[in-house]
């Protein structure tokens, strides 16, 4: 590589984001590694993996962190939770904190490194969404409309940032057998109650997913994927990794609604 380009991840203390950050500063990138526990990523810096405090709920925090990095070529928007709850059981505070970290996180990202990249007339965004960002199940509106959100955000940016050649792409992981499920997921205290009208529900639905992702793929198949639409200017706009987004996806664009809704309610009993 002639001269090293700088990459900005956020959430890079575990899981997909961590793998990239490790991934990309071995293939000679420049990682600026975004995160809210530098601590953390202590044992991975290096002269190509940089981590850099990042509160993507902050702008200004936000503003701060790039005035310690020159020049942003890529920014990977990868930070996210899911919130697990119903729609009336959710609070006011956890569906508001649900997009303001997984949309608004994005969209502030986007906001304070698009005007970088436009000046230098060159850029690659890659938004981390899920295939949860295409198909919906119970207990997971919140996670899903956010998810939904960050693809539609991808969507309109392509069209918004072709003319100063920026690209914008977005990855729809399945499952990962990540710290998601262990650290990331935040149940809503009413739904799992003993007693929780939706009592069934969860006890159905909630340990399949949680066992699903913790037996799910390597987070070096989306460092991997990651690499090669950086590398690829003519890499599609969204592309799904790992088992169950590569089955479900392609299932959803070819059957019906009611159809597709039919094999879902089928595989997971609901
Ligand atoms: N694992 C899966 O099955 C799966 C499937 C589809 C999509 N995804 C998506 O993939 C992305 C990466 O997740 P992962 O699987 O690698 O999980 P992970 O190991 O839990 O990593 C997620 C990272 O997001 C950041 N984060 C979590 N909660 C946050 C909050 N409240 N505010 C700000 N940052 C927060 C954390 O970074 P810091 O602690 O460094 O700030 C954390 O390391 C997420 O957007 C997730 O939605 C995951």
């Amino acid at each position: 590589m002639k001269h090293k380009k700088t990459v900005l991840i956020t959430g890079t203390s575990s899981g997909m984001g961590r793998a990239t950050a490790v991934y990309l500063a071995k293939q000679g990138y420049v990682v600026y590694a975004g995160t809210r526990t530098p601590h953390k990523l202590f044992d991975i810096q290096s002269e190509n993996i940089r981590p850099i405090h990042l509160d993507i709920t902050d702008f200004q925090n936000i503003e701060k962190a790039l005035l310690y990095i020159p020049k942003i070529d890529i920014l990977i928007n990868n930070a996210g939770y899911g919130l697990v709850s119903t729609v009336e059981d959710v609070t006011e505070e956890e569906m508001f904190a649900q997009f303001n970290v997984n949309v608004f996180g994005v969209l502030r990202l986007c906001k304070a490194v698009i005007p970088k990249m436009r000046h230098q007339n060159d850029g690659i965004i890659i938004n981390i969404s899920s295939f949860l960002g295409k198909i919906g199940l119970p207990l997971l509106t919140f996670y899903n409309a956010s998810k939904y959100a960050v693809e539609g955000i991808t969507d309109s940016l392509r069209y918004e940032l072709k003319d100063f050649n920026i690209r914008v792409h977005s990855i729809m992981p399945g499952f990962f057998d990540t710290n998601f499920a262990k650290d990331n997921l935040v149940m809503n205290a009413k739904t799992f109650e003993e007693d929780s009208t939706y009592a069934t529900l969860v006890s159905t639905l909630a340990p399949t997913i949680v066992e699903q992702i913790n037996s799910g793929n390597d987070a070096s198949e989306v460092a991997q994927m990651i690499l090669e639409i950086i590398e690829k200017e003519d890499s599609p706009a969204r592309q799904t990794a790992g088992d169950k987004a590569k089955k479900f996806i392609p299932m959803k664009k070819e059957l019906s609604d009611e159809d597709f809704e039919r094999r879902v309610r089928a595989y997971y009993h609901l």
